[in-house]
């Protein structure tokens, strides 16, 4: 089949490589000349495992093809799938659909004849309908099928996610579009998962219920934690004896620093917003906000306890600022609004992430970059463990830090408490 997948964002580019690499022609467009031409050289933009290799094989068979030519690759697919970015609109919770809509204005010139055009960007319920409504004139009533087709990428397995998906869900009423949409991901569903037909309201309201739910899932753990801390009992031990009840389920019950990313934080807010739009309390939804805003600021307290309440000149070493491993995305990364109350308070901080240095710290006061995990932790007073990457899970923090007194907050709970005991390194995790 021939594809456009319009937008190289994170969802753009790693579905447009996946559908490449299971047999499509598949066009990426994207409006910023300088990304095509990158990614033309077979570079890749965003730090995702996997994604560069696939990547080159796909533009060496020539399924691939990145261009800025909107109107050429739409005409040449069948398939248009909208892939632009719904930031949150500022001083407000809502979707920023601009995006979505001026593609729509600029698709409604090229449909001369049948094209299925799909958003996987996240949008509100019954965006669809706006879209339909764009694209419709006189001449081309029956040329078209607008569908939603979410996507559930998570970043860092992003490729597995899209190979091995739990399932596929497909939002329309057509059953023309339905049987192109279930040919076109046929390499795919085949490994056991699961191919849903609902109405496209369906699909985009499945894609936001789903983000807030495991937005959910991971607050309650984190108010379950914080009893913990006051009660003594571990955190690890309730997620599995939670999530063993399969009625419940072990995933995302890992406790840690607040939820961050491009997408918890954006579309719950967003889900709150579409309620008020239709006058319904999403009560739930909006304590889950309430509550990761609070931990962001709960956890800082929680530093500054570690430090004696006295930050000024204190070295405090951040290992991994990224909201997540295997990304290099900070968007609303729990980092952020520590280091820059830690900087504030006068604190020096070192931070080492994987991914490298980060623009969100260069404007502070005594935030430092460290170039390895070495020099980030030399005679540091305390060390916090943000994100788990692999790097960081192996450890030998006495020979690291060469100094007496200094202690850990692991925040990912990534250590053995009782191995730091016998150590005697001070060291605090995250309920527990
Ligand atoms: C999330 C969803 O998991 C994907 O299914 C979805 O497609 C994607 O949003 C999206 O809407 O595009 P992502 O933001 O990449 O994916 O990251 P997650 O792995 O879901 O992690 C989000 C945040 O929750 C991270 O800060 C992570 O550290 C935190 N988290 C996750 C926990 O604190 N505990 C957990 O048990 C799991």
């Amino acid at each position: 089949m021939k594809l456009c997948m319009i937008g190289t964002g994170y969802v753009g580019l790693v579905s447009g490589v996946c559908f490449s690499d299971v047999g499509n022609k598949v066009y990426c467009v994207d409006k910023d000349q300088n990304k095509i031409d990158y990614l033309k050289k077979g570079n890749v933009p965003i730090y995702e495992p996997g994604l560069e290799e696939l990547l080159k094989k796909n533009l060496k068979q020539n399924r691939l093809i990145f261009t800025s030519n909107l109107k050429k690759a739409v005409l040449d697919s069948n398939i248009v799938f909208i892939c632009v970015g719904t930031p949150t609109k500022k001083n407000s919770n809502s979707a920023d659909l601009k995006n979505v809509f001026e593609v729509a204005r600029q698709l409604k010139k090229y449909i001369t004849k049948y094209k299925i055009i799909i958003t996987k960007s996240t949008v509100p319920v019954t965006t669809g309908d706006q879209i339909e409504k764009i694209l419709k004139n006189q001449k081309n009533k029956k040329l078209f099928d607008v569908v939603s087709n979410p996507e559930f990428l998570r970043e860092g397995e992003a490729i597995r996610d899209f190979i091995y998906p739990d399932r596929v869900i497909i939002g329309t009423n057509s059953k023309k579009a339905n049987k192109i949409m279930k040919s076109l991901y046929m390499p795919i569903i085949k490994k056991n998962s699961r191919y849903f037909n609902t109405s496209r309201r369906g699909a985009e309201l499945i894609k936001y219920a789903s983000n807030a739910f495991l937005a959910t899932k991971i607050s309650f753990i984190n108010e379950i934690a914080n009893l913990c801390e006051k009660t003594g009992v571990d955190i690890k031990d309730i997620s599995l004896g939670m999530g063993s009840d399969q009625r419940i389920g072990d995933r995302f019950l890992r406790a840690g620093p607040a939820y961050g990313g491009s997408c918890f934080p954006k579309d719950t807010r967003a889900l709150i917003d579409t309620g008020n739009k239709f006058k319904i309390d999403l009560s739930i939804v909006k304590s889950v906000v309430n509550s990761n805003e609070k931990r962001k600021i709960l956890l800082t307290k929680k530093i500054s306890t570690l430090l004696n309440n006295n930050l000024n000149n204190k070295i405090v070493t951040f290992l991994g600022v990224t909201f997540k491993p295997n990304t290099d995305d900070m968007r609303e990364a729990s980092s952020i609004p520590m280091i820059k109350y830690l900087s504030k308070k006068k604190c020096h901080i070192r931070y080492f992430d994987p991914t490298g240095k980060k623009d969100e710290f260069k404007n502070l006061k005594n935030v430092e970059y460290c170039k390895n995990i070495k020099s980030a932790c030399l005679k540091s007073d305390l060390i916090i463990l943000h994100t788990e990457w692999n790097d960081f899970k192996l450890l030998n923090f006495k020979k690291l830090v060469k100094k007496k007194n200094f202690k850990i907050y692991d925040m990912r709970n990534i250590y053995s408490p009782l191995k730091m005991k016998k150590l005697k390194i001070p060291y605090f995790g995250i309920g527990r």
